[in-house]
């Protein structure tokens, strides 16, 4: 019992949250002095057990009433010095020193709009709302293809859906205009995804060459002189793959920005970063639009991937939440 009354006078000294814890532990944790002193009530004869259990319940009572007035308390002073140390004082000058580059999704948009649009290509944004025609069927997509199926594409009930690529925007140029054209579509891009690299929502930049003579030299060139442009020096790796839309179509990757081909782990110590996909527009393509025995090429690339590795972030989902501190690191 004197343990316990000094605890009850320690209660009313407390001056912080953390000890208040403690000492609520201390008497009334499941080990706590409490539980000790009513698991020794076995001992006693019956009348003096009573009256004992008697005096621990009452104990028991006002410590948890004092402990309670006494959280409270202490939680509303934390609160006003918290508040006082975090007051800002709006009338004080501003000694943010420049601005900022805004998101750094919106910052690498801009610098791949800027740098095609400076060679001629026209800008596209496009709708986000397609129908089958344009995602899917006139890209040469085959009816039992993957991205299809309800678990890739969100769909609405009168056959239309979320875009799933940027691609579609080569179809409406395609439809819209006579050649020769020369675009980029930008924009937000939709999937049933979501891990440390998916979100279903991302952004992609597509773009279209269309014209007699064109070939794939050229499309090296143009991406070649964008990787270089962007990253600063960098090797580009072609690799052979393949897209419905494209034939032949490629895979570029581009030497590793992060170990300089040394090995890391962002290129899982190969050297290599994948980047964007590419190609001559299929025959088949043309076709749909029209445009039977043109030629021409056409790219994609992910947005969200680009700004990963120009920004140094290593986690998709970071894009998306508006953390102040990770935004203001550019
Ligand atoms: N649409 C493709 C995708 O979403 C990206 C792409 C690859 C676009 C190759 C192209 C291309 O225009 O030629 O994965």
């Amino acid at each position: 019992m004197q343990a316990l009354q000094a605890a009850l006078e320690k209660l009313e000294e407390v001056k912080d949250l953390h000890t208040l814890e403690e000492l609520r532990l201390l008497v009334l944790g499941k080990k706590g002095l409490l539980a000790h002193a009513f698991a020794g009530l076995k001992e006693l004869e019956q009348e003096e057990k009573t009256r004992y259990a008697q005096e621990l319940n009452r104990f028991k009572e006002s410590f948890s009433t004092l402990h309670a007035q006494k959280k409270q308390a202490l939680q509303a002073l934390e609160l006003q010095v918290r508040l006082e140390a975090e007051k800002i004082d709006v009338s004080l000058a501003n000694t943010h020193s420049g601005g900022s580059l805004g998101h750094p999704l919106n910052y690498t948009k801009e610098r791949i709009i800027t740098h095609f649009t400076q060679r001629g290509f026209k800008l596209h944004l496009g709708a986000l709302v397609e129908d089958d025609f344009h995602n899917f069927s006139a890209l040469n997509i085959p009816p039992h293809h993957p991205a299809r199926a309800m678990q890739d594409t969100f769909y609405f009930k009168d056959h239309k859906l979320l875009r799933t690529h940027t691609s579609p925007s080569q179809i409406h140029a395609m439809q819209t205009q006579t050649p020769p054209i020369k675009m980029i579509a930008v924009g937000h891009t939709f999937r049933r995804d979501y891990d440390t690299t998916h979100t279903p929502m991302f952004s992609q930049v597509e773009g279209l060459v269309v014209d007699t003579g064109v070939h794939f030299g050229h499309l090296k060139q143009v991406l070649e002189e964008f990787l270089n442009a962007f990253f600063g020096s960098v090797k580009v790796r072609w690799r052979s793959s393949f897209f419905p839309f494209t034939e032949p179509s490629a895979e570029v990757d581009m030497s590793c920005v992060f170990c300089q081909q040394k090995g890391c782990k962002v290129c899982k110590n190969t050297g290599w970063l994948e980047v964007l996909g590419a190609g001559l527009v299929h025959p088949e393509v043309f076709k749909n639009v029209g445009l039977e025995g043109m030629q021409g090429y056409a790219f994609g690339l992910g947005i969200e991937r680009l700004a990963m590795l120009s920004c140094e972030i290593n986690d998709l989902r970071s894009f998306f939440e508006t953390d102040l501190r990770m935004l203001e690191a550019f």
